[in-house]
């Protein structure tokens, strides 16, 4: 048990994260990527081998004594099986995958008294550093316009963003006000301006103005590897907990 790899599970392994994770598995000493779940059956996932073999399936099914932790970025109908099969199997997750209602939500959070799961809207560094500053800051801020602004790539699924909603909850939890995601969306006290075109991996501003300043907090995804390196670092993180739910915040503080 000393020197036991990690082997690690993708769940949604031929998607655009599913690719950059696999890559980045492979630069970290100590983990192992055991298995590659994908919607369809798949011939050929290119990576450069490693010594030990990768199952490549399409459900995890069986696969319990394949994998220690999965990581979860596909679809969140997904997801929410591989949560349940998770909490039946004891087994930890990373959920990266977005969209999720205020239901599902519950859900997770109920499954997280049995399993640990480590679940963040955005797993780079950046990101959680303005949800900190964020937190800091707002209560100054409260009497000005609030506008969240995002633009990503034409096929992302959920808008506004995930990212955009949890600057929104911690605004709303720091200001008491209402901070369920259906009540975000309803209630008019920050303006969502959410885009989709070509390959943008995801803009994101915090924009607060009044008729003296404008004041804004802006964050741009470079690359997918960001979100990656965050969601393996958690998998590292969470291999030995029990239970519990978990962000990237946790992660960046145990640093
Ligand atoms: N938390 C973060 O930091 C972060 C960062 C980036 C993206 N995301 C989120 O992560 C999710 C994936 O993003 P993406 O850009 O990689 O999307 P994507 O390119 O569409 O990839 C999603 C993948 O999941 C697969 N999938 C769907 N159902 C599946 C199933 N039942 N079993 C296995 N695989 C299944 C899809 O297969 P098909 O192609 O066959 O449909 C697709 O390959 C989204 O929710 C996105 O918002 C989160």
């Amino acid at each position: 048990m000393k020197n036991k790899k990690i082997r690690i599970a993708v769940s949604g392994a031929n998607g655009r994260m599913g690719k950059i994770i696999i890559k980045e598995i492979f630069k970290i000493k100590n983990i192992i990527l055991s298995i590659l779940i994908t919607k369809k059956k798949i011939k050929n996932i290119q990576y450069k081998n490693k010594n030990y073999k990768i199952k490549k399936c399409t459900s995890l099914k069986n696969q319990e004594k394949n994998f220690d932790v999965i990581i979860d970025f596909s679809e969140k109908k997904n997801t929410i099986k591989n949560i349940k099969y998770c909490v039946k199997n004891k087994k930890n997750i990373i959920i990266g995958t977005t969209g999720f209602n205020d239901e599902e939500e519950k859900f997770i959070k109920l499954s997280s008294k049995k399993i640990c799961i480590v679940k963040s809207s955005n797993f780079s560094n950046g990101i959680n550093l303005i949800y900190f500053i964020l937190k800091k800051i707002i209560k100054k801020l409260k009497d000005k316009k609030i506008k969240i602004k995002e633009e990503h790539h034409k096929n992302k699924k959920d808008s506004p963003s995930g990212t955009s909603i949890e600057f929104a909850k911690i605004i709303n939890k720091k200001l008491r006000k209402k901070f369920c995601k259906n009540e975000i969306l309803k209630s008019k006290n920050i303006n969502f301006i959410s885009k989709r075109k070509g390959n943008i991996i995801g803009n994101h501003s915090i924009i607060f103005s009044d008729k003296n300043e404008i004041f804004k907090i802006s964050h741009k995804a470079k690359n997918r590897s960001i979100f990656a390196i965050g969601a393996i670092q958690s998998a590292i993180w969470c291999f030995k907990k029990k239970f519990g739910l978990f962000s990237m915040k946790n992660i960046i503080n145990k640093k």
